[in-house]
């Protein structure tokens, strides 16, 4: 069968559900590996996800829209087996069956979910990488940074000043006062240079398709329902982070960054240095506007300096980089800064 949206067939998605079994879940997620071999055996279920928008991990939101109806409150037995839904989860090895009736019982609702959503997971353990990074720059255009983040999801890191930073080698920041604290394995012979004070921000922005506002508790479950429900730190640390955004307003635009970005950077007042930053944003661009958004900024940057930091972890790179772009004097300038843990959880500086 082919299946108009996205045109896949049934032999496609249980391959999808096999490979994310063997290559994503496994040793991480243990509960989501035994489903995702259910699945890919169960042509029901697959024929759910095969309603996903074009482009989206068809996978992760599946699972991450069952996880939602239950987060949200869905009665069924299933709900035992999820370890951020139920106290005292039950062991997963009879969960298939469980999972399939689910599937069936909630057909309609999960199709709803399966149809409009993105995945848009928010880690704010990025944080800890990009801090040094932040500082750096502060310090070399000797100005408040005016943040402009692409792919800002919830906007969780542009709040990146308000959490608590623990470093294995002993650095702190914002510790005292923080009621997140962000903690890394510093890899390697250099240390990360974290500074003594966070740099002054001066404004921040963040552009997305679909920019979650975490005022609406629809989206807050939804960031909630894209983390892994085995995975009890990595949730805890997000409700923080989203108790944290409630308190502010941040200003999150949408639209695709490369027709919002001209205009966002062309506001930056001149008393401050724009600073772009995106992490695991630009796997979602097509190959051609990954080229173009670069261009874009270093047309942009004819007009004034500008930097740009990125993490990203795109094709055949054996680590995940943290870049910093440069544009001085109309120049651009790249230097891989460290590599890094997909979440933060440990950094490897290399810049000097
Ligand atoms: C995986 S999330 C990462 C969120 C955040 N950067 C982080 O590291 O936690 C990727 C985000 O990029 C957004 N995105 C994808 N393509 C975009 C585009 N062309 N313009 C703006 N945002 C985009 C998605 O909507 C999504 O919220």
């Amino acid at each position: 069968m082919n299946y108009h949206e996205n045109d896949i067939t049934t032999e496609q998605l249980s391959r999808k559900f096999y490979h994310f079994a063997e290559l994503q879940a496994i040793g991480h997620s243990p509960l989501y590996e035994k489903i995702c071999y259910g699945i890919a055996a169960d042509n029901d279920v697959l024929h759910l996800s095969g309603y996903a928008l074009v482009g989206q991990p068809i996978p992760n939101i599946l699972l991450a829209s069952v996880h939602y109806l239950l987060l949200k409150g869905a009665q069924h037995p299933l709900a035992a087996y999820y370890p951020d839904v139920s106290e005292a989860a039950r062991p997963f090895d009879d969960v298939y069956p469980v999972f399939h009736d689910f599937c069936l019982q909630f057909r309609d609702e999960i199709k709803q979910q399966v149809a409009v959503r993105l995945t848009q997971t928010n880690e704010t353990g990025r944080c800890a990488l990009l801090l040094p990074v932040f500082n750096m720059v502060a310090e070399r255009a000797k100005k408040p940074l005016a943040l402009i983040e692409v792919g800002t999801s919830a906007g969780l890191n542009l709040l990146w000043d308000q959490y608590g930073y623990r470093y294995s080698d002993g650095q702190t920041l914002g510790i005292s006062d923080a009621s997140l604290v962000l903690q890394s394995e510093v890899r390697g012979d250099q240390h990360p240079p974290i500074p003594a004070s966070f740099p002054v921000v001066a404004s921040r922005v963040g552009i997305d398709i679909n920019p979650l506002d975490l005022h609406d508790p629809e989206n807050a479950l939804w960031l909630r329902a894209l983390v892994w429900p085995d995975d009890l730190a990595r949730a805890k640390q997000l409700q923080n982070a989203i108790n944290i955004a409630q308190k502010h307003s941040l200003e999150l635009i949408k639209g695709d960054a490369l027709e919002i970005l001209p205009r966002v950077l062309e506001n930056v007042p001149t008393d401050s240095v724009p600073c772009v930053f995106h992490s695991y944003v630009l796997n979602q661009f097509s190959p051609e506007n990954r080229e173009r958004f670069y261009e874009l900024l270093q047309e942009l940057a004819a007009q004034r300096d500008l930097y740009c930091i990125g993490i990203e972890h795109i094709g055949a790179h054996v680590k995940t980089e943290v870049k910093l772009a440069a544009f001085e004097g109309g120049v651009r300038s790249d230097t891989v800064m460290a590599y890094c843990h997909d979440h933060g959880k440990w950094i490897e500086w290399i810049a000097g």
